[in-house]
């Protein structure tokens, strides 16, 4: 027997407050933080969707783990625990574990970036495209047109785009130390990528013998679309569709923060000895010994836990109809979004819906500020101010101006989405009153962290 509602996999075990504030007191607060959502003291947002990373809730057996956290400067039995873990689903013959993403994207670069060098991913997060920029490589985006197109349906809106990335090969082997693809493609609306087409890019890489990596941020995500969306994939164990994901790859970077279900945390693996070994040389310098890379032992230990349980079906299938939730009664009250809707976030395309406000004028702000200003949640400008800024002082238009509400792991319930549904469509309703914004002060990079606005 099934039943339509899908229920939280879970009850509540410890509880935070959230602090209750008034539209006047939220006027007030985003006022003096010069309009600045990252300005903002968090305990005056009451619903937090700026970001799913470092943001979800631990389990009671992860708190349980945390205290068979061996802190060993090497050799730590918590050490071994997350490394089989990681191999269970991600069997690379070497594992290197770093405090975040970012760390393991900055050794990678470091060790096969530099001048003259390109990457090719479906969409680079901005740290993974800035970390190979850093090394004066170039970082080019392939994902498949159909990606760029808020409201094209299709079901693997991540794809990368298997002809560009051959059309690239054939004029630039040489150039191209690796190929990466990010599971699910977090810049592109959290889109997923099927196993075919991780296995055409396979192919391809083959051709031109390049190691294919993962971006596996959002790994048990992107397999719960893949066996809800492709064909034949529909009664498998997720753990095995992640193992043919893996199979695919000669490696991957990690963020724990999201699909490790941990609040820090990360690695770098791969199958080549010698990269491993550079990649080991570079984590000592800055992340540490490569038992504990940064982390404390008591991390690996909820890293290891939060593996085991991120590819549960029944937490799996409450999180992707969560996210989907919200994003179908926002969609049947005509708020424009991104279609479908990703894993972790719903995107609201604030073009579309302030098209009285220009571009430079930043549409994404204005409905950020409002989002907060209304009902106290604080969701994320994805648009002009985070890539209107050019490396030579001009500015230009994003290509879209996007609002992502990420939704943190297993942190609210759906009453606090209501709430949210609710919000949106009152801010919806007085599209039309919103103003833009202009820069009163940016510093000279990732401007959209620290800029102050003044409304226009
Ligand atoms: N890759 C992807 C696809 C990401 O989404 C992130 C982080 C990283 C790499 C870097 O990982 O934060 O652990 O260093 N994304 C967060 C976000 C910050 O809000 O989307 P990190």
């Amino acid at each position: 027997m099934t039943f339509r509602t899908i229920i939280e996999p879970f009850r509540i075990h410890s509880v935070e407050p959230l602090r209750m504030t008034t539209p006047d007191e939220r006027r007030r607060k985003i006022r003096d933080a010069s309009y600045n959502l990252f300005s903002l003291h968090a305990d005056d947002v009451l619903i937090d969707l700026l970001t799913d990373s470092g943001t979800g809730a631990m389990s009671r057996d992860q708190w349980a783990a945390v205290q068979h956290g061996d802190e060993s400067y090497a050799g730590s039995p918590s050490w071994f625990r997350f490394l089989a873990a990681v191999q269970e689903l991600f069997p690379f013959e070497h594992v290197i574990p770093t405090h975040q993403g970012r760390a393991a994207e900055r050794i990678l670069f470091s060790a096969v970036g530099g001048p003259g060098k390109v990457v090719p991913n479906n969409t680079h997060f901005d740290t993974t495209r800035a970390n190979i920029e850093a090394t004066g490589a170039e970082a080019v985006d392939l994902v498949i047109p159909e990606g760029r197109e808020p409201r094209t349906l299709h079901p693997f809106k991540g794809n990368l785009d298997v002809g560009a990335l051959e059309a690239l090969l054939a004029r630039r082997a040489a150039d191209v130390p690796l190929v990466m693809v990010t599971v699910t493609n977090n810049s592109g609306g959290g889109q997923p990528v099927s196993l075919e087409n991780l296995r055409a890019l396979r192919g391809v890489c083959d051709r031109y013998r390049k190691p294919l990596f993962l971006d596996g941020c959002r790994f048990a995500e992107n397999a719960w679309f893949i066996r809800t969306r492709e064909p034949g994939q529909a009664d498998r164990a997720v753990k095995d569709i992640v193992h043919d994901m893996a199979a695919v790859a000669d490696g991957m970077t990690m963020s724990a923060k999201k699909d490790g279900l941990a609040n820090i945390g990360g690695w770098l693996a791969m199958n080549d000895d010698a990269l491993a070994e550079q990649c080991r040389n570079l984590l000592i310098l800055t992340e540490g010994f490569p038992t504990y890379g940064g982390l404390a032992g008591r991390d690996l230990e909820a890293i290891a836990q939060g593996l085991a349980e991120v590819v549960d079906e029944h937490y799996l299938r409450y999180r992707i109809r969560s996210t989907e939730y919200l994003a179908q009664a926002l969609d049947a009250s005509g708020v424009p979004l991104v279609l479908p809707p990703g894993g972790h976030a719903v995107y609201i395309d604030a073009r579309a819906l302030l098209p009285h406000i220009p571009p430079l004028e930043y549409p994404g702000q204005s409905l950020a500020v409002a989002l907060y200003e209304v009902g106290g949640i604080r969701a994320c400008e994805i648009g002009t101010v985070m890539f209107g800024r050019h490396p030579d002082g001009s500015e230009s238009p994003a290509p879209m101006d996007l609002v992502r509400m990420a939704i943190p792991r297993r942190t609210y319930t759906q009453s606090h989405v209501d709430y949210v549904i609710e919000v949106v469509r009152r801010v919806a309703d007085g599209a039309k009153d919103l103003r833009g914004y202009r820069i009163a002060w940016e510093p000279k990079q990732l401007r959209h962290f620290t800029a102050r606005f003044e409304r226009r």
